[in-house]
């Protein structure tokens, strides 16, 4: 068969995401490191400690993913290090943050900033964080001395990740986790759905303030925020009941962020909020994309919105059951999300997958879906593969490996995974071609190439 290649756009963006305290190391003065030091609230009791030990050396890793030919970066600004306590700025630590910056511009990849991406200033976390309406004012300070600082460099910011995730593992978190059965949760570890939709509130106001401040500072700013969405899907599509949990879910999971940063709609318990200046104010769409969720009800879970996630035969579970790979479900979103007419960035995608002997597939699979939408004039600016370097991953600790790169974060010793080699092909050429899938993933050429 001759080769077939699938050309992306000319001016694609090929990179991978990071965020601050994943991967810089020594980070002490925020409500992540506090929540760390409590039992039981990371798997294994691990610590992101040193962590990639970016703080130090981003460059090192930089510079792979120059060589792998990247030419994009989106990494995050640590608040606590730049405003270590109220109003206090630290310098050195903006000017570590300009050199990072520099060092991506040098090699031709564009950063992405994300201002806020899940952790808050101790001193602030000590006010009430996200629960304190107060915040809003302080993030848009902090808004504005960040691009005023940055704005040299970088003119693509994320106000926030992943907003309705966040509000959500923190404020409204499951049960208590345990071995078998472990369940996400993020500082301050409360159990209060009409809270977590109040914090939802916060943050997109949050958005809003820091919107219009990065605005002002550069006026030709590209804004927008990084949203976590999944693909749901009912169990049984002909069911009323199983219907109505997938419409709830998507709404407040999947429209809820955009619907508030978009038309002005805050979600509220019932209905939702009308705040007119926050319509319109994302010039972009982060997409953060991961699984597939099929969703069946369940009277008795009411925490969960009396929905219970199911796996249906066959389907393919990432470690530790993290979730289900479903390539078509980035295809599906990419087109829903597109009715809104902007322009949109892959903020995240990846699979923790320690033995690498599934990521390879992954991508290639992925992105034909990707492809996909492309042709079909989907405005998919770029694609930022989360991540370069196994991380600390929040409260799965160091046991879900996502990186490109494999890292023993005691030795800190790197090992470029196939993956990573596969990744760099696609980003050298701008294309994902049969060639390619033929040496990483035969088992898929049938189904990729067909004829
Ligand atoms: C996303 C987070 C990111 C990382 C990946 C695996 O939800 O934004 O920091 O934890 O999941």
């Amino acid at each position: 068969m001759p080769e077939a290649t699938l050309h992306f756009p000319p001016d694609f963006r090929w990179g991978c995401a990071t965020a601050a305290h994943q991967v810089e190391g020594g980070n002490t003065n925020n409500d992540w490191y506090a929540w760390e030091q409590g039992e039981g609230h990371i798997y294994g009791g691990q610590k992101s400690g040193q962590a990639c030990d970016w703080w130090r050396n981003a460059e090192a890793d930089l510079e792979r993913a120059a060589r792998m030919g990247h030419n994009a970066h989106r990494m995050s600004v640590e608040w606590s290090r730049i405003e270590p306590s109220e109003g206090k700025w630290n310098e050195a630590a903006i000017d570590r943050y300009r050199q990072m910056l520099r060092f991506m511009r040098e090699r031709n990849m564009e950063p992405m900033v994300t201002l806020h991406h899940f952790t808050t200033p101790l001193w602030l976390a000590e006010q009430g964080g996200w629960e304190n309406p107060k915040i809003i004012s302080r993030f848009e300070r902090f808004a504005a001395r960040v691009i005023g600082s940055l704005g040299e460099f970088c003119d693509l910011w994320v106000t926030i990740n992943e907003p309705v995730l966040y509000a959500l593992l923190g404020y409204a978190s499951g049960s208590p986790r345990d071995e078998m059965h472990h369940q996400l949760t993020f500082p301050p570890g409360k159990h209060d759905f009409d809270l977590a939709i109040k914090v939802v509130e916060n943050l997109c106001l949050g958005h809003g303030a820091a919107y219009y401040a990065i605005r002002h500072i550069q006026p030709h700013a590209r804004i927008g925020v990084a949203h976590n969405m999944q693909y749901y899907e009912p169990l049984y599509p002909r069911s009323l009941l199983d219907r109505f949990v997938i419409g709830r879910r998507e709404r407040l999971m999947n429209r809820s962020g955009l619907d508030a940063t978009l038309r002005g709609h805050i979600p509220r318990l019932v209905g939702s909020r009308r705040v007119r200046e926050l319509a319109n104010t994302s010039d972009f769409i982060g997409l953060n994309y991961y699984m597939r969720v099929v969703l069946t009800f369940d009277s008795s879970s009411p925490g969960t919105l009396f929905s219970r996630q199911v796996f249906p035969p066959g389907a393919e579970i990432s470690d530790l059951n993290y979730g289900e790979v479903y390539p078509e479900g980035i295809y599906h979103l990419l087109k829903r999300i597109s009715g809104y007419g902007k322009p949109i960035y892959i903020t995240e995608i990846g699979l923790p997958d320690a033995d690498d002997d599934r990521r390879p597939a992954f991508l290639v699979t992925h992105l034909r879906q990707v492809w996909k939408a492309v042709m079909q004039n989907i405005p998919v600016m770029g694609y930022y593969h989360w991540t370069l370097v196994d991380n600390f991953e929040w409260a799965e600790g160091w046991n879900l490996r996502f990186g490109l790169i494999g890292l023993d974060p005691e030795t800190q010793e790197r090992k470029m995974r196939r993956s990573g080699e596969l990744y760099s092909e696609i980003c050298k050429t701008n294309a994902l071609t049969s060639d390619m899938v033929q040496r990483y993933a035969p088992e898929l050429m049938d189904s990729l190439f067909p004829g």
